[in-house]
């Protein structure tokens, strides 16, 4: 953590007296921290203890040094911004994006990767608002530290507990991990459907969405990549930042991948190419009164082959969907494609295309295998970038 800029915001808890044994023990390990109490939180803990333990000022107030405009200085200089203890209120604050204090002003105005760690009542963490709230920020991408089951301050055993030191550090390190961690890297991504004509108006195509190459491609950018996005027809919108090139033919995403290639250090192939298109696209739209069409396909161009064909230096992973034998048809697709490693994308059921959760098991070499679980397909983004992350350094 040396020299690693961390924002610590603690929110008006009983809790927030542990935020002090943090914040000591995250300067003891060399950070720079900011500290950002809420108004209640001041009611709790007095400002003179963290400013005593972090070796400077602390933030109270929006309307402090006013010329400094200090919550986009802090904003901007925020490696990470850690809420400990984050109250219902905040939380609720941070959902509904709202901007009365000075906390919440930093929230909406960093990049910074975001940690909350709740603590409350038990009945106040279950009640419906706070869950819909969580829900809501996880699946922002917020790194939540969920709190644990022990002794809470009104004599009652339950959930509701603020995590452990120890398991506060460990996030607000892998965040700090993640920060920059795939600066210099150039990475290709393809994403989405294509769409193979039949005539002007209709298509043969799939029901993927992009989702899960667009979150692949917003986590890599957060992470310091340049990225290009070789994006199929969707309405979904790219991250800001990336290279699009948008497609809507195999044939167009071969030639914009063709192009992007030779480039990229990791080549990340997650759209759902056509593995057919009509072997006539009609120029004029077939009417319904001609006779039955009977549609002759022929095959499309094999994208993710070719990029195993002519690596050139880049670690190349695929996306296998599946809907059954899938292990074991993903690592036959491993070897046939020359990929480093390739993510097996269950699309039975539940978790079919378009989905907003999903569930990924990366695969490598003869029996290489990392289960990366189940959640959004955002929190998915980031635990493959740091799966891919582990096995490049592995291959170096
Ligand atoms: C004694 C006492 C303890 C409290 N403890 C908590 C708590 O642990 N968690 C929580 O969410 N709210 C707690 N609250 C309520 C918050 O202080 C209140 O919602 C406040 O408005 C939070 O403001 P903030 O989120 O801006 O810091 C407590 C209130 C009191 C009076």
């Amino acid at each position: 953590m040396n020299g690693r800029r961390i924002v610590l915001g603690v929110s008006g808890g009983i809790a927030a007296y542990k935020a002090a044994a943090l914040a000591s023990r995250l300067v003891q390990r060399g950070a720079e921290v900011e500290v950002i109490l809420t108004e209640d939180a001041q009611r709790f803990v007095g400002a003179a203890t963290f400013a005593a333990l972090v070796r400077r000022p602390v933030h109270t107030s929006l309307w402090e040094r006013v010329e400094e405009i200090p919550h986009i200085r802090l904003a901007r200089e925020a490696e990470v911004l850690a809420i400990v203890p984050a109250t219902a209120n905040t939380i609720a604050q941070l959902a509904a994006g709202l901007a009365h204090d000075l906390l919440g002003n930093v929230a909406l105005a960093t990049r910074a990767p975001l940690m909350i760690a709740p603590a409350m009542n038990t009945v106040m963490l279950e009640h419906a608002a706070t869950q819909a709230n969580l829900a809501t920020l996880r699946a922002r991408g917020v790194t939540i530290v969920e709190p644990g089951v022990g002794f809470l301050a009104e004599r009652e055993h339950g959930p509701g507990r603020l995590a452990d030191e120890e398991q506060l550090i460990e996030a607000i390190e892998s965040l700090l991990r993640r920060a920059q961690d795939l600066a210099g890297e150039r990475v290709l991504i393809t994403a989405g459907p294509t769409r193979e004509a039949i005539d002007p108006v209709r298509f043969l195509s799939n029901a993927a969405t992009g989702t899960q190459g667009i979150e692949l491609a917003r986590e890599a950018l957060a992470r310091g990549a340049e990225v290009d996005l070789v994006l199929g027809p969707t309405p979904l919108e790219p991250p800001p930042g990336a290279r699009t090139i948008r497609v809507t033919s195999a044939r167009e995403m071969e030639a914009a991948v063709r192009e992007r290639a030779a480039d990229a250090t990791v080549t990340i192939a997650t759209a759902a190419v056509a593995d057919w298109r009509p072997a006539v696209a009609h120029a004029r739209k077939v009417k319904k009164t001609e006779s039955q069409p009977a549609i002759a396909l022929e095959p499309n161009p094999d994208i993710l082959a070719e990029l195993g064909t002519r690596k050139n230096g880049t670690f190349l992973i695929g996306f296998a969907a599946e809907t059954e034998a899938l292990e074991a048809n993903a690592r036959e697709k491993l070897v046939r494609k020359n990929c480093d490693a390739i993510v097996v994308n269950d699309v039975s059921g539940e978790r079919a295309f378009g989905a907003v959760d999903n569930a990924l098991v990366l695969l490598w070499g003869a029996h290489g295998r990392r289960d990366l679980g189940s959640g959004s397909k955002r929190e998915l983004a980031a635990r493959l970038w740091d799966a891919i992350l582990d096995l490049k350094r592995q291959r170096a």
